[in-house]
């Protein structure tokens, strides 16, 4: 199969959908692969170096769409890249249809085969292609709290670990599950004093059962939340439940009574923020201060480590594309049914239950009856 990777356009993301490693993948699977020139650059692989992987360098983004059979990217296309489709095109990516109409017509209009890393879910639950990211979300949330506890950025002007002598600060994790207990982790590691509440009491065993005595866990309500965050120098907000809007935990009242300076990382932000108070952010201008507190709301975190996160992203991603390339989609799909709740849009059809369910204006078709 012709295999491609362009340059991610959205703005501040140098992720790239295919490292070197991954051409040389491909390449001795039998597949021809097509690489935008500078594709990798932002996250520090050279044209060179998917030159000598086996990989054809091409001058432009045009060139790649026209050629490849399936397109490999990070993010969602942008409406520049809608007219570049073309029928029969497998696209594996990220592509979050359900808030974005334009993009969904697109795809259908088109009849691209759009495959979305964020739908496939493995057997037991799991959803393989987006827990790389929660961990990188989650451990990279500590690290800027972190840095905007310091008072130079309106924190506090505390140190999470202390020295001796000194009070550790607290930090307050709303949501147990991957992205809470990376940051969980980290905060541990800092040396911090943490407090991390969650729904689901099994998951608080869990939690309780790997961390042991150096976190404290709470149920998650209303009570507990206000009580916590009042002593909080920072809280980490990743609550998540599948298919809706973010619950908003974290009230604007809480704002007066909580220490001037503490931070408010809220990483379910792409769900609509867990916080009352979150307005989106991005990386060139991260933060707002709100009542006195500080509060980070980027929505694609991850892209602040692009290096890390491409390898991570495409180290789970490649056994699924391997499999789509080597049989084609339908085939890999009846060889390994879990793909199939990745497809999307297939031939002009909406197949993904959630997002047709998101818009009143398409009709869901089950892939098994298509594809
Ligand atoms: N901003 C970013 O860059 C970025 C990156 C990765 C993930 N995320 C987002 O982070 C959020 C969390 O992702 P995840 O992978 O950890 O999800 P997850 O499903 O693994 O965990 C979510 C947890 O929230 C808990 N929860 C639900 N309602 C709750 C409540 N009322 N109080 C406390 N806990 C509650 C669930 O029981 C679950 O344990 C999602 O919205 C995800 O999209 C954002």
């Amino acid at each position: 199969m012709k295999v491609g990777c362009v340059k991610e356009i959205k703005n501040n993301e140098f992720r790239v959908g295919m490292t070197p490693d991954n051409v040389k993948s491909y390449v001795n699977a039998g597949h021809d692969v097509y690489i935008e020139k500078g594709a990798g650059e932002g996250s520090g692989f050279l044209d060179a170096e998917y030159e000598a992987a086996g990989a054809k360098m091409i001058d432009t983004a045009k060139e790649v769409w026209d050629t490849v059979e399936m397109m490999i990217k990070v993010k969602e296309p942008l409406p520049e890249e809608y007219p570049l489709f073309h029928e029969g095109l497998i696209l594996y990516t990220y592509l979050h249809l359900a808030a974005d109409k334009p993009q969904t017509d697109a795809l259908l209009n088109s009849k691209v085969k759009g495959v979305a890393y964020e739908t496939l879910i493995e057997r037991n639950g799991s959803i393989p292609l987006l827990a790389p990211m929660s961990q990188i979300a989650g451990r990279l949330s500590i690290q800027e709290g972190a840095k905007y506890l310091e008072k130079r950025f309106g924190g506090e002007g505390v140190l999470l670990a202390g020295v001796p002598g000194t009070p550790k600060a607290n930090i307050v994790i709303l949501g147990g599950g991957s992205v809470g207990t990376n940051a969980c982790k980290i905060a541990v590691g800092m040396g911090a004093n943490v407090t991390i509440m969650d729904i689901n009491l099994q998951r608080l065993a869990y939690l309780d059962d790997i961390f042991g005595a150096r976190i404290q866990t709470l149920v998650s309500n209303d009570a507990n939340i206000e009580k916590a965050v009042k002593e909080a120098d920072l809280v980490i907000g990743c609550v998540l439940i599948p298919g809706k809007s973010a619950p908003k935990l974290f009230k604007k009242k809480y704002l007066k009574e909580m220490k001037p300076g503490a931070v408010f990382v809220d990483v379910a932000v792409d769900q609509g923020g867990c916080g009352e108070t979150t307005k989106v952010t991005y990386h060139d201008d991260p933060i707002f201060i709100e009542d006195g507190v500080v509060h980070y709301c980027v929505g694609n975190m991850p892209g602040a480590v692009p290096r890390t996160s491409t390898i991570a992203l495409t180290n789970a991603t490649l056994s699924y594309g391997l499999q789509i390339a080597g049989k084609g989609l339908e085939q890999a799909c009846k060889d390994n049914e879990v793909i199939y709740s990745a497809i999307n849009t297939y031939d002009g059809k909406l197949t993904c239950k959630n997002v047709a369910d998101s818009f009143d204006c398409y009709e869901y078709t089950d892939v098994r009856t298509v594809c």
